[in-house]
């Protein structure tokens, strides 16, 4: 339904030029939410705004339906009105001085499209209803709280029936408990209209619950996309993997010793001991590798565990209750490895625990790739 391909957009500013978008490419199929997930500056309103024509990017494609809605090659460029495409932002763009019904039913009034006063009414109250704000057609817009003011823009870009639906951070001037809720509403909106959707977000969590795919935007690029549970559990390099919106990782060295066969399975000499995991298609005995295992398959105890994997005793260096659990940082020789601890364990600094890790709850990626994600 999308398609972008080789996009690119900078813009020359007084302090020099900012590489805004480097070469993105991707592909949306119909129907599905597909998140730019990434830290603040990393391009992805630009991205969107290329998509919805507000701005123009100086290379590249970019298809919506059957439609070439911008080619660098062919010279074509579709002002924004004609994409097709539901925009909603991120601070409430909605008229202040004017009623909801207004609000609405705005782009129909200065477009008719054909529709008397009644089908219009008609309109702007089905597409209330589906943002659950029936009734509402006659408060000012300045009497509604900020997720009412969100409802109302999802409702004016609804209402023109767009094909895809472009979203920049809508929730994100939201109270948390209130962004979590309009999370599953937005999502579930969408899908039952089965429309295509860009979302734009730098909250991990939110783009893991809304997406079907995401794609995680750094310094202009796209480093890696997949279904968030791939985003989670393979991360492409240790930039997805470490950055805070991704969630946080313990990482080893570690060697490549044997046993790499067809399973795709073999052994590594880590500094936390020997583990058996899947290693990268291609890599054989001797290669150097990183190892990541997030701080929930972290197993603790404080007798020795029986069983397989990287078994070492280590030191508390700092425990802190968050609630659901602790967050503990244990010292295991120059290594501190990161975990969580059930809110029942009762740890403290400086208790004696041992650390197991499982090979097969690990992601292993190659040490060059590493290197180059960090270029
Ligand atoms: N109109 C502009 N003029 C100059 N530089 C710009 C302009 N718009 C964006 N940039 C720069 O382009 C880069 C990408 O910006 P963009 O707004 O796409 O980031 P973002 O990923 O949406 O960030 P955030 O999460 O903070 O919204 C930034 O370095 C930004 O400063
Ligand atoms: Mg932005």
């Amino acid at each position: 339904m999308i398609k972008v391909t080789n996009l690119s957009k900078r813009f020359v500013t007084d302090r020099g030029e900012v590489k805004a978008v480097v070469g993105v490419t991707f592909d949306v199929p119909k129907g599905a939410f597909f998140t730019l997930l990434g830290p603040s500056g990393c391009g992805k309103s630009t991205t969107l705004r290329c998509l919805a024509g507000l701005e123009k990017p100086e290379q590249g494609e970019i298809i919506i339906g059957d439609t070439v809605m911008y080619s660098s090659e062919k010279g074509i460029s579709v002002p924004p009105d004609r994409r097709d495409a539901g925009m909603v932002f991120q601070s409430y763009a909605i008229w202040p001085h004017m009623k909801v019904f207004d609000n609405v039913a705005f782009p129909l009034q200065v477009k008719s499209k054909g529709l008397n006063s009644a089908q219009i009414r008609e309109k702007v109250k089905k597409t209330l209803e589906l943002v659950r704000m029936e009734g509402y057609e006659d408060r000012p817009a300045t009497q509604l709280s900020g997720g009412q003011q969100q409802r109302v823009a999802m409702a004016r870009a609804l209402l023109q029936e767009p094909r895809v639906l472009l979203m920049d951070e809508p929730l994100s001037n939201l109270d948390a408990k209130l962004r979590e809720q309009m999370r599953v509403e937005v999502r579930d909106l969408v899908h039952r209209l089965g429309l295509t959707t860009v979302y734009v977000t730098h909250d991990q969590l939110e783009a893991f619950a809304m997406s079907t795919k995401i794609a995680v935007m750094f310094e202009g690029r796209i480093v890696q996309i997949g279904t968030p549970w791939e985003i989670y559990t393979q991360p492409a390099n240790k930039f997805v993997a470490v950055a805070d919106f991704v969630g946080l990782a313990n990482f080893f060295e570690g060697k490549v010793v044997g046993g790499v066969g067809a399973s795709g399975r073999g052994t590594i000499e880590t500094t936390m001991g020997t583990l058996e995991c899947t290693v990268p298609e291609g890599m054989s005995t001797g290669g150097k590798v990183l190892i990541s295992a997030r701080p929930e398959v972290v197993q603790v105890s404080r007798e020795k565990p029986s069983g397989g994997g990287a078994i070492m005793l280590g030191e508390v260096e700092r425990a802190i209750f968050l609630g659901e659990y602790f967050d503990v940082r244990i010292r295991i020789g120059a290594e501190t490895v990161r975990a969580r601890l059930g809110p029942y364990f009762e740890v403290k600094d400086g208790d004696k625990l041992y650390v197991q890790i499982a090979g097969s709850s690990c992601s292993v990626m190659r040490s060059e790739s590493v290197a180059s994600a960090k270029q």
